[in-house]
């Protein structure tokens, strides 16, 4: 099979490319969804992608967003750029000094219940308890049990247009030269704007000069966001923790009053009952980022919604053709970013293109509510898209045309999760 080649292809024996040339080290929740992949075909490699990834946890539990374990590339920022070794919390091999969204633990509960790996999930589990303590202690704030990211790559979702006030209120200052990586393989035009991309370098700058500690950071980061993608996942993480602690008869407690106040305060910090979507909520400026994008629908994923909620997002917003639906000039779901919203574009990275990962959490999110049929056209649009343009990174939803990376490993890993068509274990 095709997605098969693909995972071949950009395996580097220790771990997987992201893509061939845009992407060149270990990323992590990319790591994360490329283990789902090759269980399909090799479950050993797919556990030796995890603890590659592992590997480069920080001594005090945070799991880095890029691992670079090796050869060096044209990417920028390379690992000399990030300066980990001024906190003395680094791990011996070149990191990231930022997080992403935590979608491992959920990958390993996954693999676990598929194939029956109670000696790994043993070896493992202490490393997920750390990182998600880690989460749920370096990075929370106001009593809620929700938890904040501190840069845009941690939200996985770089340029949308969430982020565009937060980061316009931030002034760069004396930032160093660089030259960017990102659009030497990929048309600048579906990539972030220069203006973002110097103020994701610039909050690089202020954390290492800050040496990384989680509390400087708390004070100094212009960028303080409770995001609901990163918390929804971690919520899922928190679930898929309780329930391979509890075979592998471990303490509960501590992760059971995470989920308890996780959910005690999401629908409280998140839920706008007026427009019946979901915020993010801006922690430096204490208001609610009123941008209505695709992120909206993925606590459908975790179960977070009720009833009530679940149905308004489906009908005033998923299948409205002013905002998500196909309609004459859009063929396909799922557009990244409401093509209401003033910074839509169709191929521009999170500004609209459509992500398989979006339409594979959205639609268990749908399968989980019972919209079965609507959740069945997003199974079969990702499908189509893949069968049309190839594993690209993010598809144009007018005509499907491929955009970013090619031969991208995580659309191929979850080409073999969509065409089974089985939903992750809840
Ligand atoms: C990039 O380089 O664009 C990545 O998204 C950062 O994680």
């Amino acid at each position: 099979m095709q997605a098969e080649q693909v995972l071949r292809q950009n395996d580097v024996g220790q771990f997987t490319k992201p893509g061939p040339r845009q992407y060149p080290h270990q990323w992590n929740w990319d790591s994360a969804l490329i283990a789902l992949g090759l269980s399909h075909f090799d479950l050993e490699r797919a556990l030796i992608e995890i603890r590659s990834l592992l590997s480069a946890q920080w001594q005090d539990g945070m799991l880095p967003h890029i691992v670079y374990h090796d050869a060096p590339s044209d990417y920028f920022p390379d690992p000399g750029f990030w300066q980990i070794e001024s906190s003395p919390n680094a791990p011996p091999i070149p990191t990231s000094g930022i997080t992403q969204p935590p979608l491992l633990t959920t990958v390993i509960r996954c693999l676990h219940a598929r194939h029956s790996i109670p000696d790994f999930v043993r070896e493992v589990y202490p490393a997920l308890l750390r990182w998600q303590r880690w989460l749920h202690t370096a990075r929370a704030a106001n009593g809620s049990g929700l938890v904040y990211i501190i840069h845009p790559w941690e939200s996985g979702t770089d340029d949308s247009p969430r982020w565009s006030q937060t980061l316009a209120s931030i002034s760069p200052q004396n930032l160093t030269d660089f030259r960017r990586g990102d659009i030497r393989h990929v048309p600048a035009a579906e990539r972030p704007y220069q203006d973002d991309y110097e103020r994701f370098i610039y909050l690089i700058e202020i954390f290492r000069q800050q040496g990384y500690q989680p509390q400087a950071l708390r004070v100094h980061s212009p960028f303080l966001v409770q995001d609901v993608l990163f918390n929804t996942l971690l919520y899922r993480a928190d679930q898929d923790l309780l329930a391979l602690a509890r075979q592998l008869g471990e303490p509960t407690i501590e992760i059971e009053e995470w989920l308890e106040r996780l959910r005690a305060n999401f629908n409280a910090y998140f839920w706008d009952e007026a427009r019946g979507l979901y915020n993010d909520y801006d922690l430096r400026a204490q208001r609610r980022i009123e941008v209505n994008t695709a992120i909206t629908f993925v606590p459908l994923f975790a179960g977070l919604p009720n009833e009530a909620q679940a149905r308004r997002l489906v009908v005033e917003h998923l299948e409205n053709p002013a905002e998500y639906a196909p309609d004459r000039d859009i063929r396909y779901y799922l557009t990244s970013t409401s093509k209401a919203e003033p910074a839509w574009e169709a191929r521009r990275y999170w500004r609209g293109p459509v992500w398989i990962i979006l339409n594979w959490l959205v639609w268990q999110g749908l399968r989980r509510y019972g919209f079965d049929h609507l959740a069945e056209t997003l199974r079969q649009d990702s499908l189509e898209l893949i069968t049309r343009s190839g594993f690209r990174e993010y598809y144009d939803p007018r005509d499907g045309s491929g955009c970013g990376s090619v031969a991208f490993s995580w659309s191929a890993a979850l080409a073999f999760e969509l065409e089974s068509g089985t939903v992750m274990p809840d």
